[in-house]
């Protein structure tokens, strides 16, 4: 995909198609895509849990919380909807330093990013309940879990429309598919 085209289409996407799992080959770009990003000083102080068992999934998913600004009914994934692989940064509590949240911005961006390229959608969630998720992969509380993100093929479109009266709220359209207000480039950049 051309590049502004891929940054396009690289939106939070939150409905899948639960029968199509994140073939192989993808999951390694994305993983790659991971390994490769930037981070402060180098010290790539991120360990990645990989879920993509169906069963684990499906443990994860029930404490992920999805468009909080849309009615439950509507944001929520249903059964059949559901990602179908998620990909959780953790580093040692221990050692966060100033820079570990961007360092796992940069990480879970070009593992969206990679993803998209091969037509896979995601959502990155920071709307999760982390002591059961550590829970459920068995991690220790010395571990901590910023945001986390949920991969899979999209079974909507999300579109950019532009803002209107400063308005961030996304919505979904007559299709239902998401429509994403951008604010325009005058007022996000100022050239000096
Ligand atoms: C740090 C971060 C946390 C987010 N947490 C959630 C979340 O918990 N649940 C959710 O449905 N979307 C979440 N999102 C997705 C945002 O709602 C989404 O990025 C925003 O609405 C803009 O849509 P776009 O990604 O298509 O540009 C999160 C995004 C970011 C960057």
């Amino acid at each position: 995909m051309e590049i502004m085209k891929l940054m396009e289409w690289c939106r939070t996407y939150r409905r899948f198609d639960q029968a199509k799992p994140v073939p192989e080959n993808v999951l390694e770009n994305i993983m790659e895509a991971a390994r490769l990003a930037n981070s402060a000083s180098n010290r790539q102080q991120l360990r990645f849990l990989v879920v993509k068992s169906p069963e684990m999934v499906e443990k994860l998913f029930t404490f992920t919380h999805w468009a909080a600004i849309l009615p439950k009914e509507l944001g929520q994934p249903k059964d059949g909807e559901h990602p179908v692989l998620f990909i959780v940064p953790t580093y040692e509590a221990s050692e966060k330093a100033k820079w570990t949240d961007v360092d796992i911005g940069i990480a879970e961006t070009r593992m969206t990013i990679a993803a998209a390229a091969e037509g896979v959608g995601s959502c990155i969630l920071a709307n999760i309940e982390r002591d059961p998720i550590r829970d459920v992969l068995g991690l220790p509380a010395s571990i901590e879990i910023a945001t986390i993100v949920a991969f899979g093929y999209p079974t909507h479109e999300s579109h950019i429309v532009s803002m209107k009266d400063g308005d961030v709220k996304y919505y979904l359209d007559e299709k239902k598919d998401y429509c994403v207000p951008k604010r325009s480039r005058e007022d996000l950049f100022r050239i000096v």
